[in-house]
């Protein structure tokens, strides 16, 4: 299973995100979560720093986690308006899934920070992976709640932790249309010395 290289290469080629508004039950159960977040966990590692945390956030606690949103977008915009606060509601009940992904660099560490932070991108990047592979779509997401303090504490952050993002993992329901992509060249050239 873990050795077929070329479906491998297939299942990158194929995969894409979808809309995590779009994305219904059934999601992972909790030993594909778990498949899932252990191939976040094998993720390049300099000073194997392990500078990441994963946050589950299960159906039962959606409720209360919009209702801690919509506090954390009133403090920082006390004259939001209805739709504002109902965009938090909708972040928050989005998908079967949902995985806050923490950045938590080693402060005084000789790794640099950068280096930390990449490596939970990388993290991200291998959820959105291993969920395509179980056949689910995914999405990761930032949005307004990946960037307030309060909202980083109320997930165990601490001041110098960061919001990687959001993964919202389940089942894709309309047809994903692939989307634009740059061209090879664009992207891709070879370094020429001298
Ligand atoms: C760090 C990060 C944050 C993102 N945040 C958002 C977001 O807040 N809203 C959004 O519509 N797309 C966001 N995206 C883009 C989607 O995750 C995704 O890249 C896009 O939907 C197409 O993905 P695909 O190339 O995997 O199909 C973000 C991407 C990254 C890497």
């Amino acid at each position: 299973m873990f050795n077929d290289l070329s479906s491998t290469a297939a299942l990158l080629a194929t995969r894409r995100s979808g809309k995590a508004r779009d994305l219904a039950a059934p999601g992972p159960d909790d030993a594909q979560l778990r498949q899932i977040l252990e191939a976040a966990m094998r993720v390049p590692d300099h000073g194997k720093l392990a500078p990441w945390r994963f946050v589950v956030i299960p159906l039962d606690q959606r409720d209360a986690f919009a209702a801690m949103l919509r506090a954390a977008y009133l403090k920082a915009n006390p004259g939001a308006g209805r739709l504002e606060l109902e965009a938090m509601d909708q972040f928050a009940q989005q998908a079967p899934v949902m995985v806050a992904i923490l950045s938590t660099p080693a402060a005084g560490s000789k790794i640099p920070v950068w280096e930390q932070e990449l490596s939970s991108g990388a993290a991200c990047m291998n959820m959105l992976i291993a969920a395509h592979a179980q056949g689910f779509a995914g999405n990761w997401l930032t949005a307004w709640p990946a960037f307030n303090e309060d909202v980083l504490v109320s997930l165990g952050g601490k001041p110098n932790d960061r919001i990687a993002g959001f993964v919202f993992i389940g089942t894709q329901v309309k047809p994903l249309e692939e989307r634009p992509r740059p061209t090879y060249e664009a992207v891709v050239s070879t370094w020429k010395g001298g």
